[in-house]
């Protein structure tokens, strides 16, 4: 751990979290009778910027959604949370997010931003920091579902800590891996915190198949780009167009899953590994699970939150969570 001085920011904790590895993640994915590579890994520089591309498109409702609906409901959350709050964001993604937010508090004290990666994580807090001047901002970087203890930077006493995971990645977790994380965020705000959170709703089926895969192929090359990373940075041996996108709702497992379908018969190899794929046979690359207004909201009182309010948009597309700690 090491505490670096940045310039116009508070605090920022370096925990040098370990990436994982890429290549050895690859080998073991790839070992498993559903081959496997997880999604934490589609968000290089490309495969982000392919991210934001989605987020735009017409048919991934997720974004444009959960802004409008933070924007809606901005009185009623700052009816909801006391002053001098801190703000604790898990993963820093998108600005209009967390700026919704703020601007919707009263008076908040502290932007405390945890990422896994430093450079976008001091980008945030920087301009953060620029635009909100009574604001003492801070950041750890950590890999956010790693166990985390309260920085002694930090404000402590008597002042309320909100948790903001927006965007609805607790969906790309397992249920059960969610209710660890949940558990662990409910440990570091601590008995009088709270958490705001997004999540995506169940739905039609054919809005959930068409949001992840848009007209415009985003999705299609935001999955896709998993084997142009591998061939870039591990030297695979393998010919992307023998590979298709495809994403479906498991109606019985409540998610969309993605996967790398193989169009034919053939080996790749990795890491001077060979690798056998069967016509048809599949890379499940990340799971989205969906959740109901009732089954989020029991899940998180497993991890001691309570429900305070949850609000959905209009059309029933999505929904933002109010809990407090118990
Ligand atoms: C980041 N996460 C919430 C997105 C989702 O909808 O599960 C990732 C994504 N995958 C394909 N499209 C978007």
């Amino acid at each position: 751990m090491s505490e670096e001085k940045i310039e116009g920011i508070d605090y920022f904790v370096d925990l040098q979290p370990e990436t994982d590895d890429f290549l050895s993640t690859v080998l073991d994915g790839l070992s498993q009778s559903q081959k496997t590579i997880p999604p934490k890994f589609f968000y290089d520089a490309i495969g982000s910027k392919i991210f934001d591309k989605i987020c735009e498109a017409p048919e991934y409702y997720v974004t444009r959604t959960e802004i409008a609906l933070m924007k809606e409901i901005g009185e009623e959350i700052n009816s909801l949370v006391e002053p001098k709050s801190i703000v604790v964001e898990y993963g820093c993604g998108s600005s209009l997010k967390i700026r919704a937010l703020l601007s919707a508090l009263p008076d908040p004290a502290e932007y405390l931003a945890i990422d896994i990666s430093k450079s976008h994580l001091i980008l945030t807090i920087k301009e953060i920091a620029a635009d909100y001047p009574n604001l003492r901002v801070g950041a750890i970087c950590a890999d956010f579902s790693d166990a985390l203890d309260w920085p002694e930077q930090a404000r402590s006493e008597h002042d309320q800590r909100l948790a903001f995971f927006p965007g609805s990645t607790i969906g790309n977790q397992t249920p059960k891996e969610a209710l660890e994380f949940l558990t662990r965020m409910r440990h570091m705000v601590g008995d009088q915190g709270s958490l705001l959170i997004g999540v995506d709703l169940k739905k039609n089926t054919e809005v959930l198949n068409s949001a992840y895969n848009d007209a415009a192929g985003y999705t299609a090359e935001f999955n896709l780009n998993l084997l142009q990373r591998m061939k870039k940075e591990l030297d695979a041996e393998l010919d992307i167009s023998n590979f298709e996108h495809d994403a479906f709702y498991n109606e019985e497992l409540g998610r969309i899953e993605m996967h790398l379908i193989s169009q034919l018969d053939q080996t790749i190899q990795v890491g001077g590994q060979n690798f056998e794929f069967k016509k048809g046979e599949t890379i499940h690359t990340e799971n989205s699970y969906k959740y109901s207004i009732e089954e989020f909201s029991e899940l998180a009182q497993k991890s001691g939150f309570a429900p305070v309010k949850a609000w959905t948009d209009a059309d029933n597309l999505f929904s933002i969570h109010y809990m407090s700690a118990v």
